[in-house]
């Protein structure tokens, strides 16, 4: 789903969304807290290859539509 980008758009984060949760970009690309990565389930490989293409990547990137 796409709870958390909605949130976060909302907020007025700098979040796109661009393709609205079909990891098809990465514009959606966030940086999640050390506590809160390890909660959440792992990335897919889908996700993964489309954090690769991703600006300012790091170990705790993950796409926002991909989380909720
Ligand atoms: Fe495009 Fe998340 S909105 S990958």
């Amino acid at each position: 789903g796409d709870v958390l980008l909605k949130i976060a758009q909302g907020a007025d984060m700098p979040l796109e969304g661009t393709c609205e949760g079909q990891m098809a970009c990465s514009t959606c690309h966030v940086v999640v807290a050390p506590d809160w990565f390890d909660k959440l389930p792992r990335a897919s490989e889908d996700e993964e290859d489309m954090l690769d293409l991703a600006a300012g990547v790091t170990r705790t990137s993950r796409l926002s539509c991909q989380i909720l």
